[in-house]
């Protein structure tokens, strides 16, 4: 076991020692490997992230509301089996508390069915948090949004968090899938978090499902946006969905910023 694990460890320097053991132990269970995903829907995705670390990287003070009087109204897109979810909900509560408490009211979104019933079957805050099936780039999410947002009297959303999901849909929806995903969030929403992947992952990404899988990312090779990635969304942001910078923080621990911007 210890010498596949350390195949494992060798051909995927990225993940880490445990990563490598699961993922090795899985793959002789004969369990479809975790490394090797086509939309980044990893069933144990938080075994190897976990959520709290990931919140510690952000500010307190910059979220605000254009409705101070109601409830504090958040998205999550790519949500995975929840874990973040419910950190970021807990972090909203905390950071609002300072100076205007407030119900933080959230909703998170994910294309796998199986993720999304992880995640409603671990839900500790059902009165708060609650997690629909939906691909954001699919026009049927309008009715679900929509839906959500009239609860609260609201048309937009207080912030939308899209964490290691912006390469996913640029992998699977090339350079126009990224743009219109960008410019649909940013029309739904006061202010965005953006956590984009480094090129090095889209290569680790195709070469993992390429050899687990036998298959390819066709647009992979038809992408102009590629090496800084940070850089072409920044870009996207202020040129075509019209936002500013708030801030965009330090690296955390795998060289990962979060781009943090506003309606203007
Ligand atoms: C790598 S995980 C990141 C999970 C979480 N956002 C985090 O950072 O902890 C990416 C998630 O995005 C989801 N995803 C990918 N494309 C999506 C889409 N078009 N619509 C909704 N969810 C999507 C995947 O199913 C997966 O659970």
């Amino acid at each position: 076991m210890l010498f596949v694990a350390t195949v494992y460890y060798v051909k995927f320097p990225e993940m880490s020692r445990k990563q490598a053991e699961s993922s090795s132990k899985e793959r002789q269970e004969g369990k479809t490997d975790p490394g090797a995903s086509r939309h980044g829907n990893f069933i144990n995705y938080y075994q190897f992230h976990p959520a709290e670390e990931r919140v510690r990287q952000l500010p307190c003070g910059v979220w605000r509301s254009s409705h101070p009087d109601r409830k504090y109204v958040v998205l999550d897109i790519g949500c995975n089996a929840g874990d973040l979810t419910f950190a970021l909900h807990d972090f909203l509560e905390s950071a609002l508390s300072v100076d205007q408490p407030k119900e933080i009211c959230l909703l998170g979104v994910d294309l796998d069915p199986i993720l999304i019933e992880r995640a409603r079957e671990r839900n500790r805050r059902p009165d708060r948090i609650i997690f629909e099936c939906l691909d954001f780039l699919d026009e049927d999410r309008n009715r679900t949004l929509a839906k959500y947002l009239r609860r609260f009297e609201k048309s937009r959303f207080d912030v939308v968090f899209c964490f290691s999901v912006v390469m996913w849909i640029h992998l699977n929806h090339g350079d126009e899938g990224l743009v219109k995903f960008l410019q649909k969030v940013c029309s739904i929403t006061d202010m965005v978090v953006v956590e984009p992947q480094l090129w090095k992952c889209y290569r680790n990404a195709s070469r993992r499902l390429r050899r687990l899988k036998g298959e390819e990312f066709p647009l992979l090779k038809t992408l102009k946006f590629t090496g800084d990635l940070t850089m072409h969304i920044e870009r996207i942001l202020t040129e075509s969905c019209n936002f500013r910078k708030v801030t965009v923080t330090g690296e955390n621990e795998w060289k990962r910023r979060l781009l943090i911007y506003e309606r203007t």
